[in-house]
């Protein structure tokens, strides 16, 4: 498969379980992601380990500090050789343009987080922003897209919208994907496979699903399968 779009979150707090789970996978079918937990426990090491085994790492860090930090933070990024990173929109304009210069178009994709999905309207007025979710995302991706970055993660319920507004040439990141007949866990935004691609994501973020099943392979070609055949309407 020339670009896997799925990318499986490696959501664990050892290398062990991650590795166990990538080494069911196969790197020509998905990418995989390092989060907070597991870059902790692990360090570089364990991205090393998995792009030795061939897998392309999302690395997810939502970097947000001061410019000159996260310019740093990023270039580390690109040391280690990673596909994908990304910065909190919420870190400003300066923050967004020096991450984007230190990772030049071509090199490691930088993508922004808009609003976490765990942020409700409530939470926005109790930060002193009294706007809508909705209008608070699309603000920050614009902001994303004027600083030159390659896209946003977002829900599939924002992707529609969010893919009509930024046209074709940025990258839409979306998490939150559940099969009709898997438990939805704690997400709440959820979407399945053929609606988020339908929707205008070009990468989809999945854990549980493919992480809780008896047999993760199996369930990367289904979804894989689901997503080639949405793709083909299209
Ligand atoms: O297991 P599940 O498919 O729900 O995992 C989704 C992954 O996407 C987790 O790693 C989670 O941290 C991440 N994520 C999310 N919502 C966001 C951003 C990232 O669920 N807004």
């Amino acid at each position: 498969m020339k670009d896997p779009r799925i990318i499986v979150a490696l959501d664990f707090s050892s290398a062990e379980q991650a590795l166990i789970l990538a080494d069911k996978l196969d790197p020509m079918l998905c990418r995989v992601k390092v989060g907070k937990e597991l870059f902790t426990a692990t360090g570089p090491q364990l991205v090393e380990r998995l792009m030795d085994k061939g897998f392309e790492v999302f690395l997810d860090l939502k970097f947000h500090d001061i410019p000159s930090t996260v310019a740093n933070a990023c270039k580390a990024a690109l040391s280690l050789g990673v596909w994908m990173t990304n910065v909190h929109a919420l870190g400003g304009i300066k923050m967004l343009a020096a991450a984007r210069d230190a990772l030049p178009p071509g090199t490691t994709k930088l993508i922004a987080v808009t609003l976490l999905t765990s942020i409700g309207p409530n939470d926005l007025d109790s930060i002193g922003l009294n706007r809508e979710p909705g209008d608070v995302v699309q603000k920050l991706a614009w902001l994303a897209r004027d600083c030159g970055l390659d896209g946003v993660i977002c829900s599939a319920l924002e992707t529609a919208r969010l893919r009509q507004i930024m046209g074709n040439n940025f990258c839409l990141v979306t998490p939150g994907i559940r099969l009709v007949d898997f438990p939805v866990d704690d997400q709440q935004r959820i979407a399945t496979p053929r609606v988020a691609i339908q929707n205008g994501a070009d990468y989809l973020v999945i854990g549980r699903p493919i992480s809780q099943t008896v047999d993760p392979l199996a369930m990367l070609h289904r979804l894989n399968n689901e997503i080639e055949t949405q793709l083909a309407i299209d």
